[in-house]
């Protein structure tokens, strides 16, 4: 690992928080959707399955990362959990459009994210820096999985698509005290310096 200087070492901290909570919260939306979709719509468990296990493993690989970088889970993880599960379950009853249109949602989120911290972690955290990038490019494939999905998108399902991501940056905003702000803050003064 890099030496950081005291204003990084945090930065760095953060982004493993931020981005540990958010697959914790893509495990919720995915199990919900998968309790739903057995039910209701069969042909979307094989890949929301596939798609449960890469982020149960982007998950355990943040965790790991934790310790060395001086980060702890976030306080409030049952947000992330129930806020996660709420979000799946809710969209899954809308049928596999409101899946997919979820995931696209989220999905996307996440790797405007995973770009800026790849930037900001270059020359910082060559270790992070290289996990984040494998994941990545799973993240990248559930977006794209998702956007083949949805077959030509009404305003309707662009208006979901655009309340999601809404919800999820507040869902990150509110759990992590404003955390993930500071760290946004820190990744755009990088880019600018
Ligand atoms: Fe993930
Ligand atoms: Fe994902």
């Amino acid at each position: 690992m890099v030496e950081h200087s005291r204003q990084d070492a945090l930065t760095v901290a953060r982004i493993v928080r931020v981005n540990h909570a958010g697959e914790f919260g893509a495990i919720r939306i995915y199990s919900a959707q998968i309790l739903v979709s057995k039910r209701f719509w069969p042909r979307c468990v094989p890949s929301l399955s596939e798609m449960l296990g890469h982020e149960r493993s982007h998950c355990a690989t943040f965790r790991a990362a934790m310790p060395s970088r001086h980060s702890r889970p976030c306080r409030v993880m049952q947000f992330w959990s129930w806020g996660g599960w709420l979000l799946g379950f809710l969209t899954a009853l809308l049928g596999p459009q409101g899946i997919w249109a979820c995931t696209a949602a989220v999905e996307a989120a996440v790797h405007r994210h995973l770009d800026d911290q790849l930037f900001f972690l270059a020359g910082r955290d060559r270790e992070l820096h290289g996990i984040i990038l494998s994941i990545r490019e799973e993240e990248l494939a559930h977006l794209r999985h998702a956007e083949e999905q949805l077959r030509s998108p009404g305003p309707l399902l662009n208006l979901l698509r655009a309340a999601i991501s809404v919800t999820t940056d507040c869902l990150i905003w509110l759990s992590t005290w404003g955390d993930s702000t500071r760290m946004t803050r820190a990744l755009k003064a990088a880019k600018h310096a």
